[in-house]
């Protein structure tokens, strides 16, 4: 091997690398902070993202990718570019990189994201939906004439998409997805408690409280916020049945998209996915009883990816051991010089 090949899944809260013969190497926060006094890069990864809200007149956090769009070229250009020599050195073989994109990236976007990976010091470039790349990294084989149903659950987007023979057959992208939930948290705290709390603290009680079914058996937890009127610092008791309370609206809307995904079906990819189930990949398929919801409403076996969060990572590591197999559907690398054509 002359080169290390490297497959990133470019996600709204995390990016993420896997190296060839290496496994999954980077997870780090999809972040940058600059220093605003002469506009130099301050921190990149999770340093940068752990500044998010919290930082001085100084400092500025950007995020390349809000709600599943790439909303800045070039921070996502310097992210790519700061982690692609990171993990490859200056070597004198470019690696070949595959990237998992939001599914409901452009063709010029998708464009855009090449030419930063070669600018970046990359050699030939492929970039490949998101719920495919999860698929194959959740262990599914997607390249015959089968129906696999997948749900990629990220923090920016919910994609829902039936496969057949290595592409997206019918799919569905929806804003609600974690980040959206954080939300939803806060604003039932604010409505229902008057009292304000962060993104971090929300996100926090959805990963330990949160839940997308009422617990017979309640847990509670303790979490500090701004009170509303007073404005001073409030400790409060907040139980899962409230947070189960704060989702449940973004959780049916996630739901009715996936039948309405499943009703555009024909009848025989309908049935294979009624025998096969469906797979849930991303971190929000962590939510406590969200496979189990979905299963009885749907009458459908449900399965939780194991490791979900990484399911695009794996999958990307999967197309570069396979990629003549990828070719054959449609995919390819391409090299700067070949974008133009693309
Ligand atoms: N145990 C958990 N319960 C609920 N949500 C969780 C849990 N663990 C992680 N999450 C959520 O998963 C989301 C991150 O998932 P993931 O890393 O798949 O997103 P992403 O790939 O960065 O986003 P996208 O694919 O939308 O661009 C965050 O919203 C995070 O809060
Ligand atoms: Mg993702």
């Amino acid at each position: 091997m002359f080169g290390q090949n490297i497959g990133i899944d470019l996600g709204t809260e995390k990016i993420t690398a896997f190296v060839e013969g290496r496994g999954i190497v980077l997870s780090e926060a999809n972040a940058i902070a600059y220093d605003n006094y002469n506009n130099e890069t301050y921190a990149i990864g999770n340093a940068a993202g752990e500044m998010a809200e919290k930082t001085p007149d100084a400092l500025t956090v950007k995020k390349p990718i809000t709600g599943g769009v790439i909303s800045d070229f070039s921070v996502m250009s310097e992210i790519l570019a700061h982690y692609i020599t990171k993990l490859c050195g200056k070597k004198i073989f470019r690696p070949n990189v595959i990237i998992s994109a939001p599914s409901s990236i452009t063709k010029l976007e998708r464009k855009t994201v090449i030419e930063a990976a070669c600018a970046a010091g990359a050699g030939k470039v492929s970039v490949i939906d998101e719920p495919v790349i999860s698929a194959l990294g959740a262990g599914l084989s997607i390249d015959h004439p089968h129906g696999t149903m997948v749900i990629d659950l990220g923090a920016g987007t919910t994609d829902i998409a039936i496969i057949t023979m290595g592409t997206v057959a019918y799919a569905a992208s929806l804003k609600i997805a974690g980040d959206t939930m954080d939300e939803a948290i806060q604003q039932y705290i604010k409505r229902e408690k008057n009292i304000n709390i962060g993104t971090v603290t929300a996100k926090k009680l959805k990963h330990t409280v949160g839940c997308a079914y009422k617990r017979s058996e309640e847990i509670e937890i303790e979490a500090t916020g701004k009170n509303y009127v007073t404005g001073m610092p409030e400790i409060f008791n907040i139980s899962s049945t409230e947070i189960y309370e704060a989702l449940k609206d973004q959780i049916n809307i996630i739901f009715e998209a996936v039948v309405d995904v499943m009703e555009q079906a024909p009848p025989e990819l309908y049935s294979d996915i009624c025998h096969e189930g469906i797979l849930l990949t991303g971190g929000v398929a962590k939510l406590p009883g969200l496979d189990k919801e979905f299963s009885s409403r749907l009458g459908i076996k449900i399965k939780r990816a194991a490791d979900p969060e990484h399911c695009a990572a794996k999958g990307a590591g999967y197309i570069l051991r396979n990629m003549k197999a990828m070719e054959d559907h449609g995919y390819s690398f391409r090299m700067k010089e070949s974008i133009n054509g693309i």
